[in-house]
């Protein structure tokens, strides 16, 4: 099978594609051939080991895993012993932050990883697409403890967490303004957002509304520069460090802070978060947004796109 592998941390160019058996499976994996997977900011992460954080989770001094890839789309080929929940032929999608080995045309994966059958009316390409950005932004937003009504500010409303994110607090009947560049202005409103904030005209920490939540999808702000924008216990969320790892911290100080705090949530249970965003695809409430589609052997390609922050969504690699 073809393969994308690199056995040291290395930029997108280090990356390439090798012809490499099929792997074996053990008794509690399904062997998926897969259909579509995605390069996320997570497999940037995976990929070259930075920040160097994720190496606890990837590999202390190089990949466990020289395969990249993190989700998958496709179907089930073959399965071990032990497997009763899925069958040949099924079709089925899952994630797993750490590492998956996805950006191949097979791939082993245990059965106690986040692995669902793909709701019918979707692609593949959907179904992918579906797993990262939205696993993240379930996460944040779960943090918020919001209710029907809540009114959020998203910044980075075309990015693959921020428009999970959208979908998400529109399902949840939540006020919702966004920022984006002025292309994806109409976008954002046929989502459903309140008010779109075209973030290359105007600076969003100056809009005059307080908000019970300010979610930082891109992480481009801070709590400083957000903090007029929430309500007297409003909460800032946002899904990157900060300068000098300041949003854990002040995340940490939150119980002794009275007023607008920092929370800063650690995404564990993606089992949790898949159920969540499979039931909200199976209502029609959740369709991810979809940018470019790479063969495999464009992968070095598509992971410096997606490494230049413009992309829209979703990346896909597809195996046609
Ligand atoms: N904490 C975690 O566990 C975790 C996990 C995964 C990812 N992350 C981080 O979360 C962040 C978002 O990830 P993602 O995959 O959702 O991002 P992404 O899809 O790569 O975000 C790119 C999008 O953000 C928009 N954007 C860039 N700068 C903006 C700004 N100043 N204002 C408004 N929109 C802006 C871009 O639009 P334009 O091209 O129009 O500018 C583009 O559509 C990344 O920094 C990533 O490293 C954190």
């Amino acid at each position: 099978m073809k393969a994308a592998v690199r056995y040291n941390y290395c930029p997108p160019d280090g990356l390439t594609i090798r012809e490499l058996p099929i792997p074996s499976i053990r008794s509690n994996e399904v062997l998926v051939k897969v259909k579509a997977t995605t390069i996320s900011r997570t497999d940037c992460g995976v990929l070259t080991g930075k920040p160097y954080a994720i190496r606890l989770f990837t590999g202390l001094f190089k990949p466990a895993l020289p395969i990249t890839g993190t989700d998958f789309s496709g179907v089930v080929v073959a399965r071990g012993e032990q497997v009763e929940q899925y069958q040949v032929g099924d079709l089925v999608y899952g994630f797993f932050d750490q590492g998956l080995s996805t950006h191949a045309e097979y791939v082993a994966v245990p059965i106690t990883k986040a692995i669902l059958k793909k709701p019918e009316h979707i692609t593949f390409e959907q179904a992918a697409a579906s797993l990262e950005g939205a696993h993240y932004a379930y996460y944040f937003l779960d943090k918020l403890k919001l209710y029907a009504g809540d009114s959020v500010l998203v910044n980075g409303g075309t990015g693959a967490i921020g428009n999970a994110a959208i979908q998400f607090l529109k399902h949840k009947q939540a006020r919702v303004v966004a920022t984006c560049e002025t292309a994806f202005v109409d976008y954002l409103y046929k989502q459903g957002v309140d008010y779109v904030i075209d973030y290359t005209q105007e600076d969003f920490t100056q809009f005059d509304e307080q908000f019970d939540a300010v979610f930082d999808a891109v992480g481009k702000s801070s709590f400083g520069k957000c903090k007029r924008l929430l309500k007297p216990i409003g909460v800032y969320v946002s899904s990157e460090l900060g300068p000098n790892w300041q949003n854990p911290l002040l995340a940490l100080a939150a119980p002794l802070m009275p007023g607008k705090k920092v929370r800063f949530p650690l995404p564990f249970s993606i089992n949790k978060s898949m159920q969540y965003i499979n039931e909200l695809i199976e209502k029609g409430a959740f369709t991810p947004l979809i940018d470019r589609n790479y063969l495999l052997d464009d992968i070095s390609e598509a992971f410096n796109y997606v490494m230049s922050g413009k992309k829209k969504g979703n990346v896909i690699i597809r195996f046609d």
